[in-house]
């Protein structure tokens, strides 16, 4: 079978990285990145770090409005849709590339296959849930991580091609665990000690386009107690400079880090504050209290057992939340499965007929 499989930013280069090594020992897969994320430590360090394959097609969108990048990667996708004649397209997540390419798909009568279905925070100011709902509902493969995606998806009337898998993200942090904590000297380089910092990350567009939200934050962050090390996306550090913010002495602002380094710095922080979907679960996960910047979360089975909290863009409940964080949890699970999501993805997709 021949998989046009698309990615474009940070969170899909992990999350395709152990499924296109399955799909690969038995089909053909094209790699598609748009470039939505085009900076070397947000794209290019991710393949080289986890090992996934170059692209076939770089397609170079970059940045842009919501409307101009959706719009240019669905004209461009299109097109190699229509030169690759795919029996299956492939999607990731919920970033504007994941819904480009369900649409072109959909629209070409090609059966779209979506990694990380079912996910819903009824937020639908949130671009990415706005992705989300727009992708199941033209999919016809829906690999659902847990049971609360397929029971969200069911709620919406999708039942038809669902099929819960598990995590793609267990898998990749399994695997890459045991490399991160041989290769990444991330501790030593920034001179900390487990338990002794928080890791903070900021991109959420409800933060950093809200100044009186990126504000809040970063005045929280100031108020703690120990280092917060503050690996900066690029969207948030424009927004710093242009809102005139200067983080504090305590807060250590540092690039964005490869996945390694991440992995290391997120299983050593006495908790990480972030907006981050994925982080979120890395930290349960790894079994590192979260600090959730946000209102709510697609992701709830973090806030069972006490691992996450939401505090929003509040810089009272962020630093209480924050210094509580050592506190006892309730328990622990392998909620989001058991390390072999990419396998089973992989198997159905072979077993599929359209
Ligand atoms: C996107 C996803 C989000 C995901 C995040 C991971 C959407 C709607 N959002 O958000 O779900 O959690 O990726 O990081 O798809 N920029 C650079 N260099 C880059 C990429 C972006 O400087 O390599 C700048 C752009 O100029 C732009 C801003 O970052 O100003 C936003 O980039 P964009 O890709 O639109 O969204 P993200 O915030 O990264």
């Amino acid at each position: 079978m021949k998989i046009v499989s698309i990615v474009g930013a940070r969170p899909q280069f992990v999350k395709c990285a152990p499924v296109s090594r399955e799909v690969r020992k038995v089909h053909e897969e094209v790699l598609v990145h748009t470039g939505q994320h085009y900076d070397y430590l947000l794209s290019e360090v991710f393949f080289r770090d986890l090992g996934i394959p170059a692209p076939d097609y770089h397609l170079e969108i970059g940045s842009g409005s919501h409307g101009v990048q959706t719009g240019r990667m669905l004209a461009a996708i299109e097109e190699v849709i229509a030169k690759e004649e795919p029996e299956i397209v492939l999607v990731y997540g919920d970033t504007n590339s994941t819904l480009a390419g369900a649409l072109a798909a959909a629209k070409m009568h090609v059966p779209v296959a979506h990694v990380e279905a079912g996910l819903r925070s009824f937020d639908r100011r949130m671009p990415e849930e706005v992705n989300r709902v727009l992708t199941d509902h033209c999919s016809d493969l829906l690999f659902c991580p847990t049971g609360t995606a397929v029971a969200n998806l069911a709620a919406e009337g999708v039942t038809a091609g669902v099929h819960l898998t598990g995590d793609v993200m267990v898998d990749a942090l399994r695997e890459n665990l045991p490399l991160a904590k041989e290769r990444s000297t991330a501790l030593a380089d920034l001179g900390l000690s487990p338990k002794a910092y928080f890791l903070a990350t900021v991109h959420r567009a409800s933060n950093t386009d809200d100044p009186a939200a990126l504000r809040a934050i970063m005045e929280a962050f100031s108020r703690l107690d120990i280092p917060v090390i503050f690996p900066v996306h690029p969207r948030t550090q424009k927004k710093l400079a242009g809102y005139g913010i200067t983080p504090a002495a305590n807060v250590r602002v540092v690039e964005p880090l490869p996945y390694f380094d991440m992995l290391t710095l997120l299983s050593g922080a006495r908790a990480v504050l972030t907006d981050s979907g994925g982080v979120q679960k890395e930290a349960y996960i790894l079994e590192v209290p979260c600090v959730t910047l946000r209102e709510n979360t697609e992701w709830v089975e973090t806030l069972e057992d006490g691992w996450n909290v939401l505090v929003g863009a509040d810089a009272d409940r962020i630093v209480a939340e924050a210094d509580a964080a050592g506190g006892a949890r309730r328990g622990h699970s392998a909620r989001f499965g058991d390390g072999h999501a990419a396998a089973r993805i992989a198997a159905i997709i072979t077993e599929y007929e359209p």
